[in-house]
């Protein structure tokens, strides 16, 4: 586990994920049987792997890649680190035979991303990405209507993602600097896209094209130490993509927005059949038999209250964490061959959806996106 200090690789990976798999006595497979999984903690810094190690009573740690990817005993290298580092590693891992797992983005250009996927492919190993977003507990409401047949034909979604993340200044940003650097790997048409592409493949449909305009709307920063920098990075996006089907998502994505909304991320799904406004966790529709009648009259003040016209979708479920949910679908890919798509080709479609969205930007026009292969 490689940046297992980083924000997401301790949270998500290691806390939420690997030592509660642990706890739970391992991963279950398909023949009721399970197998315990065992942490590698990798970093630069050995005195805080020798904490986390002692804290989460963990035997092995290093602060060498090539020690970690030498050991025949660890097969599966899982990538944390900063975006920037993140080819160089999985290159050296790839190349000592390991199986991948890595967050999102895969790299900082399609080139390099798709040269990962077939990098592995050649190679022979197994490979994954995160797509956590797919398992909040909205979206699996979401989906759930979607295989329900309750939207009809889709015509649309709308999304807004974002909040107001601190310039730094009189109170600390809530988000590491580097993320406001283009240099470091930063902006959020990189972050975000990478996400929105397989949210929109799997619930929706191909994206056959993009059109974006992203900017920077706040150009200076203060990172962690206190110094100001300039924020050369995109901090918003403003996004249409089409799909395949016909279907329109119009997309913002921001960190200078203030939330007016009831969750950090809202879409809103209109079909012929019925519609639907998502988020993180809740889930409201409204079907086309409850539909009410507005009739414009910008003479007359509103009167009816269109928010008492959803009804929310019970959870009939229980959702578990998403990052954890995933690692235990990628283990049973390595270890019982199971199904999995969401492998560095996947990953790769995702950056160039970035990529593409960001070059939409500075041409201001709509990019046709073909299918990619290896
Ligand atoms: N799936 C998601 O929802 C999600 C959310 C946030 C971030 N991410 C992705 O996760 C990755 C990590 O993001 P984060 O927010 O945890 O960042 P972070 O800054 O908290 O952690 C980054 C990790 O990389 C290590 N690192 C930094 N510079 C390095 C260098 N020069 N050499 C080697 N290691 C170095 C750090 O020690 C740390 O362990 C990024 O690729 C980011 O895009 C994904």
């Amino acid at each position: 586990m490689n940046g297992v200090s980083g924000r997401m690789g301790y949270r998500q990976h290691l806390l939420r994920s690997i030592l509660a798999i642990r706890e739970q006595g391992g991963v279950l497979l398909s023949d009721g049987t399970r197998v315990q999984v065992e942490p590698m903690l990798v970093g630069r810094s050995k005195e805080k792997l020798a904490e986390l190690a002692a804290k989460h009573g963990i035997e092995h740690y290093t602060d060498s890649l090539d020690e970690a990817l030498a050991n025949p005993d660890f097969p599966i290298y899982a990538d944390f680190l900063v975006t920037t580092k993140r080819v160089e590693a999985i290159k050296k891992a790839i190349a000592a035979g390991k199986h991948i797992y890595t967050e999102k983005p895969t790299a900082e250009s399609f080139d390099d991303a798709l040269e990962l996927a077939r990098l592995a492919t050649a190679a022979g190993v197994k490979n994954g990405v995160v797509h956590d977003k797919l398992y909040l507990p909205g979206f699996q409401k979401l989906r759930r209507l979607i295989e329900s047949g309750f939207f009809g034909r889709i015509l649309s979604v709308r999304g807004e993602f974002g909040y107001w993340v601190f310039e730094g200044d009189w109170q600390p940003a809530q988000r590491p600097s580097w993320n406001y650097r283009a240099e470091d790997g930063g902006g959020i048409v990189s972050d975000m896209f990478a996400h929105w592409n397989y949210v929109i493949e799997n619930l929706f449909g191909r994206i056959d094209s993009v059109y974006a305009r992203a900017v920077t709307h706040i150009p200076t920063r203060v990172d962690e130490a206190g110094a100001s920098y300039a924020a050369t990075a995109d901090d918003a996006a403003y996004a249409i993509f089409e799909l395949d089907g016909g279907a329109i998502v119009q997309l913002n994505s921001s960190w200078a927005v203030r939330v007016n909304r009831k969750e950090l991320v809202e879409f809103q799904v209109d079909g012929t059949l019925g519609s639907a406004v998502v988020g993180l966790f809740g889930c409201r529709i409204q079907p086309r038999n409850a539909t009410p009648k507005p009739v414009w009259n910008p003479d007359l003040p509103e009167t009816h209250d269109y928010f008492q016209d959803w009804i929310e979708v019970p959870d009939n479920d229980v959702f578990e964490n998403g990052f954890k949910v995933q690692w235990e679908q990628f283990l049973r890919h390595v270890l019982e061959d199971a199904p999995y798509e969401f492998d560095l080709l996947a990953g790769a479609r995702g950056v160039r959806l970035s990529e593409e969205g960001l070059r939409s930007s500075a041409e201001g026009r709509r990019i046709q996106l073909p299918a990619v292969s290896l």
